[in-house]
């Protein structure tokens, strides 16, 4: 998609499609001459928030678009409601351009900046669409939206929060777009291609084969890979965008391009979605993407874990004993618990650069889609400063977390009879128990953990691009 900012009176934009909210629509109909026809056709249509009622006009804009109630609410909760419906219908529209009074949409302490910045990320997710294998494109995934405009006042004002939009909305396809892919092709050969795709002036980008990790004694992201013909990468994304001397942030996705739990093999419910467990790779990626598009002023580090995790015949087995990168040993105890196996060496790595933070994303556990279902990731740190700032990045761009306890009890479930620990802690809090997993090989910097395995995906769509609009606008607070 591609996002401009227009100015002047509705009567002069030049536009396929205007969008006002229906507090205003009467008055924007009667610039348009169309006042008595939009009257009559709005009398009958629905007067409720996040209702979608169409106008025609004989010129331009040949179309208006009104959205929500005549007495609409400006609560925050209003305008997601009126504004998600509003991108829906867009994209579904037989046009190829739009254009947002956004001005014209009230919300309570939220600035013109906050309002571009929803309502381009709603437009960006419904207008994505996944259809590189339909042999025959079906009509309605033929998206025609390609442009859209914010109608403002003040060029200014809502200049930076396009700039942005424009940067998540590439952020976002690219990590729907891995998500989304099958597990024959997105593989981490794919993984390591897409993320080389990055490479550009002042991001270079290094793949750390099996030998390469093998050097640096990862035994346990070895561990699982072991089971599969296809090799393990790990992809380190380096984006200078401020002074060598600054301490990066450092983002670490799981990208298990497929799970089939190894030789504790999954049964057939549920099996095909773990195609979409190397979505927290995917996101990492995407977050990239988009701080190196908007050029922020920071350090930024990328790492996505590739492997597979495949049952073959020399597959790790169920007590075998790994030694880490950092010396701990880890009985696995279940092959299927793979994630934190290469996470854990990934945060040893991570170490090198001396982080000022570092964020790992995984759809680690089905327990956290128990816990909070689809509605938010959850968050781990074991710094309160790093979880908070998160924690505010999540309102602030509508993709919520919630924060979870790290206490020490919990660590006692990890314990192991022939290890340093297991790598499973019991049926208990198992998102907790993951987490406190990573957290004994993040001791050296600030970290937080997000397990996005009920958010990152969905059933019936595919690939969300969650957590990545919570990370960019995390990054974005992260210079000023
Ligand atoms: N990739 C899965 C977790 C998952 C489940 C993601 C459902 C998305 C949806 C992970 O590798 C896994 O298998 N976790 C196990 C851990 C258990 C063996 C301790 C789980 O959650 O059952
Ligand atoms: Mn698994
Ligand atoms: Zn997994």
């Amino acid at each position: 998609m591609r996002y401009s900012i227009k100015t002047g009176s509705v009567a002069a934009v030049k536009t396929a499609c205007l969008v006002v909210p229906r507090s205003r629509a009467i008055a924007t109909a009667e610039a348009l001459g169309i006042g008595e026809q939009a009257r009559l056709t709005l009398a009958g249509t629905k007067n409720e928030t996040g209702s979608v009622a169409s106008l025609f006009s004989s010129g331009k804009p040949s179309r208006l678009l009104v959205v929500g109630k005549d007495d609409e609410a400006t609560t925050e909760a209003a305008f997601h409601k009126n504004v998600e419906a509003a991108a829906k219908a867009v994209a579904g529209l037989d046009v190829a351009d739009a254009t947002l009074c956004l001005d014209d949409f009230e919300v309570d302490g939220r600035d013109a900046q906050w309002k571009t910045r929803i309502a381009l990320a709603a437009i960006s997710q419904a207008s994505y669409r996944f259809d590189v294998y339909k042999s025959k494109r079906p009509k309605k995934s033929k998206a025609k939206l390609r442009r859209v405009a914010v109608l403002a006042k003040d060029r200014a004002a809502v200049a930076p929060a396009v700039r942005h939009a424009q940067a998540l909305d590439g952020g976002l396809a690219l990590a729907k777009d891995l998500g989304n892919q099958p597990p024959n092709v997105c593989n981490p050969t794919f993984v390591a291609e897409a993320a080389s795709a990055l490479a550009a002036d002042g991001v270079a980008v290094e793949v750390i084969e099996e030998d390469g990790m093998a050097e640096l004694g990862m035994g346990a992201f070895l561990a699982v890979t072991k089971g599969t013909d296809t090799p393990a990468k790990m992809v380190v994304v380096r984006y200078q965008g401020a002074a060598a001397s600054e301490a990066p942030c450092v983002l670490i996705g799981k990208g298990i391009t497929f799970d089939t739990g190894g030789i504790n093999m999954k049964s057939t419910a549920g099996m095909a979605e773990m195609k979409f467990d190397m979505c927290g790779a995917a996101s990492v990626l995407g977050a990239a993407k988009a701080a190196i598009d908007a050029q922020l002023p920071i350090n930024l580090i990328a790492i996505a874990a590739a492997a597979e995790n495949m049952p073959g015949g020399r597959a790790t087995r169920p007590s075998d004993i790994v030694t880490t990168m950092s010396g701990q040993t880890v009985e696995i105890l279940n092959t299927d618990a793979e994630g934190r196996l290469v996470l854990c060496d990934a945060l040893t790595y991570a170490s090198r650069f001396k982080p000022r933070a570092v964020i790992d994303v995984a759809t680690l556990t089905g327990a956290q889609v128990v816990a909070l279902g689809s509605q938010a990731s959850a968050l781990y740190a074991n710094d309160d400063g790093l979880a908070d700032a998160l924690l505010a990045a999540g309102e602030q761009s509508r993709d919520r977390l919630w924060r979870m306890p790290l206490w020490d009890e919990y660590q006692e479930q990890l314990k192991s009879k022939f290890a340093d620990m297991k790598n499973i802690g019991g049926s208990a809090a198992g998102s907790i128990t993951a987490a406190c997993f990573l957290s004994r090989f993040a001791k050296t910097f600030p970290w937080a953990h997000l397990d996005v395995a009920g958010t990152a995906f969905k059933s019936a769509s595919g690939a969300t691009g969650r957590p990545v609009p919570a990370l960019f606008q995390y990054l974005l607070g992260l210079v000023r």
